[in-house]
């Protein structure tokens, strides 16, 4: 087990999760424009699962899904961080990296800023060679991310996601990549 490393931006905080993160946690998983671009929204209880199943990667890896909290206010707005690929495709063994924020919370650079420290640790503390994000191809706002991470897609790469079934809308995903000596 390790310790949860906190790390800090400039206007955030990523840090391990607290109990009263879970209600706004689900109240976001809950939203269908936050979830426009997974299978559907979740309950109360399937957000609880990924809370517990976020918590114990973090423990495990001293890396993962970290809550995000606005410095200024405390208020927690979803999670930012890196997590190891947890489906085998082309590219795994792979750490990836992802976000999810409340609806409130985008449009303020946050989702980016945050990732810049997640993706900072996972290769200058981690000793990571390579940090790799993917998303549905319709999830043009997360590509965003990727690509001002400095992140690169080869569309050669482009895969159905293997959880999905054939045909599924949310089924053709796009491949980023950063190498650690490339950023
Ligand atoms: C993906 C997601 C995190 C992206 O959020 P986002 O707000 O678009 O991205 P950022 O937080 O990096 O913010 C960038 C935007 O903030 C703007 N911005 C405002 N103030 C800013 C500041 N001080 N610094 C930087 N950017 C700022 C940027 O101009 C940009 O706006 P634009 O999208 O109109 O170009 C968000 O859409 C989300 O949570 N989606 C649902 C979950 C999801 O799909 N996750 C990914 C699954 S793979």
């Amino acid at each position: 087990m390790n310790e949860v490393p906190t790390l800090q931006t400039p206007r955030l905080l990523l840090r391990d999760w607290r109990e009263e993160d879970r209600a706004p946690f689900a109240r976001l998983n809950a939203d269908p424009q936050v979830m426009e671009h997974f299978p559907q929204t979740h309950t109360r209880e399937e957000s609880d699962a990924g809370v517990d199943r976020i918590r114990a990667h973090l423990a495990e890896h001293g890396f993962g899904l970290w809550a995000v909290e606005v410095a200024e206010t405390g208020e927690f707005i979803g999670f930012t961080g890196l997590q190891w690929a947890r489906f085998p495709a082309h590219f795994t063994p792979a750490v990836e990296a992802g976000w999810r924020l409340a609806r409130h919370a985008w449009g303020r650079g946050y989702a980016t800023e945050a990732a810049r420290a997640a993706v900072a640790f996972g290769f200058d503390r981690c000793g990571l060679g390579e940090i790799v994000s993917f998303t549905s191809r319709t999830n043009t706002r997360s590509q965003a991310v990727m690509r001002r991470l400095g992140m690169h897609r080869d569309s050669a790469e482009d895969f159905d996601h293997p959880q999905l079934p054939p045909g599924h809308r949310l089924a053709p995903h796009v491949l980023y990549r950063l190498a650690a000596d490339h950023r």
